[in-house]
Parts: C-alpha cells; sequence; structure tokens
C-alpha cells in the first residue's frame, strides 16, 4: 500500500487524475470503479480537461459506480446517475461508449435481482481494474457503513444516521435525504486489482488514521484496504494529520528512482 502525502485538494486531485489517466492510457479498455460525493469532483474536473483536449481516448473503458441511492429517481439532481453526467459523462462530446456507464438502478422493481445484476455486470466486464474511492467520515467506503460485513458484495443497505446528516448538505431539504442505498460490497471493492483512496479535510482525519492505522475490523470498513496488495492512499495535509506513520510526500516518492515499479503494490 503507497499512502501519499498531497498538500492540498487541488494536488490529490491533479494527482489523482493523472493516475487515472496513466493507467486508461496503459489499457484503453480498462474498467473503472468510480466515486460520487464532494471528494472526487476536483478529479473529475482535471480528467475532463484532459479527455477535452484529447489527450487520452475513453470510449472503450468501462465506469462502474460505486453505489446510487434507493427510490431516487435518475433524474433527480441528486441522484448519482444525474450527478455522473453532470461531472463527467455530459462534459465531453462523445468522448464515452454509452454502453459502458453503469450505475446501479435504485429504482429497480426488483432491487435484489438488481444488485446481482450489477454484480455480474462487473464480472462479465472482466471486473475493475481499478476502483477509486472516497471515504465517509464514519470510515464508510461505497455505502458499506460500520458493522457491515467484511466480504459483502452489491446489495441495498441503510445509511448510517452520520452519512444521511454529511450528505443532507447536498439536499434542499435534508427531511428527503434518501435512507437507504445500493451499493458494491467490500468484497467486491476488494476484487478490484487496484485501488485509489482520496481523502481530503480535517473532517477525514479520524477515519483516515482508523483506516490506516487501526485495526482490520468492520468498526471502520475502509480499513479492508490494509488487506489488498495494489492501494495508492492519497491524503492531504489535513486529512494525514492524525496519523502517526509519517508517509512521503508526492515529491519525494517522485524523486525515488523505484517509484514508477511500486506504486500499486
Ligand atoms: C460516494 C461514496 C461515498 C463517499 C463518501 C465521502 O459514491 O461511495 O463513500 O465517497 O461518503 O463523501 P464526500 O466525498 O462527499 O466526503
Amino acid at each position: 500500500m503507497r499512502v501519499i502525502r498531497v498538500a492540498d485538494y487541488q494536488e490529490m486531485s491533479d494527482l489523482c487524475a493523472s493516475l487515472v489517466v496513466a493507467q486508461i492510457k496503459a489499457k484503453p479498455d480498462i474498467v473503472l470503479g468510480v466515486p460520487t460525493g464532494g471528494t472526487p469532483l476536483g478529479m473529475y474536473a482535471r480528467l475532463v480537461e484532459t479527455f477535452r483536449a484529447g489527450e487520452v481516448d475513453v470510449r472503450r473503458a468501462s465506469f462502474f459506480n460505486l453505489d446510487e441511492y434507493v427510490g431516487l429517481p435518475h433524474e433527480h439532481a441528486q441522484s448519482y446517475h444525474a450527478y455522473m453526467r453532470r461531472h463527467l459523462y455530459d462534459q465531453v462530446e462523445d468522448a464515452f461508449t454509452p454502453e459502458n456507464l453503469h450505475v446501479p438502478d435504485g429504482n429497480a422493481g426488483d432491487l435484489q435481482k438488481a444488485c446481482e445484476s450489477y454484480e455480474a455486470a462487473i464480472r462479465a466486464a472482466g471486473g475493475m481494474d481499478l476502483c477509486m474511492l472516497g471515504i465517509g467520515a464514519n470510515g464508510h467506503v461505497a455505502f458499506n457503513e460500520p458493522g457491515c460485513s467484511l466480504a459483502s458484495r452489491v446489495r441495498v443497505v441503510r445509511l448510517a444516521e452520520r452519512t444521511v446528516l454529511d450528505n443532507a448538505r447536498f439536499f434542499a431539504d435534508p427531511a428527503t435525504v434518501p435512507r437507504h442505498a445500493m451499493t458494491m460490497g467490500t468484497g467486491t471493492i476488494r476484487d478490484a486489482r487496484a485501488l485509489i483512496l482520496l481523502a481530503s479535510g480535517e473532517g477525514k482525519a479520524a477515519a483516515v488514521a482508523a483506516a490506516l492505522e487501526g485495526p482490520v475490523t468492520s468498526r471502520c470498513p475502509a480499513s479492508i484496504v490494509q488487506l489488498h496488495p495494489r492501494v495508492v492512499f492519497l491524503v492531504d495535509e489535513a486529512a494525514a494529520s492524525g496519523l502517526t506513520v509519517r508517509h512521503p510526500s508526492w515529491e519525494e516518492y517522485r524523486s525515488d528512482p523505484h517509484a514508477e515499479t511500486f506504486l500499486f503494490q
């Protein structure tokens, strides 16, 4: 696992985008797991610039969102369907292949079947090459909340009270924040061949410390990263403030002559 300290949100976003672009160049039919929320917005903005400039071709790449609210219409501004269109897919004309863009269907008549189909679609695509993740202030990844099984698959979950409160900032009426979501499980995420985690801001410091320096425990689902062989965790100074281990900055990391060979180890 490579934990890399970055100065701030901007450096985290730019660095993450450049890592993703490098991975797409290396494997044009890459299968990506993609998050929503506030953290990846800067990274998507950078990706949009790169895609607009034609620096990389993403038509063969597949995208699988980590999660989606249950019961929120796809057209609702806060649905993750709408989020992905707004921040990425509709931003670059003709860059993406619509059949390759997947978001869980939180409005399916048969949610159980929709969960199974989503899991099967990831498998059919060849499994995720790279899954990007944010981290909740309570240590969740995707919507795997504290107390979940660390081997879970795509399923419907009830959101923790803390998550509902945290996400209320995106809704005009906090009372309308959905209470359930369809999410990749921790088992689904662990099957990805590589993970990139992003954490920015003091509000994430406790969760980052628990994930990286605490025990692997369902109390902090993000702690599964300790068991994954290929993880890059980009943490800005504020989010790293609870860590006792000192990790290299990107500058330090980059000046290591072996950096390229061990980035995703
Ligand atoms: C979003 C997701 C969540 C968020 C997490 C952090 O698809 O899976 O786990 O990554 O809640 O959210 P922000 O980035 O808004 O702090």
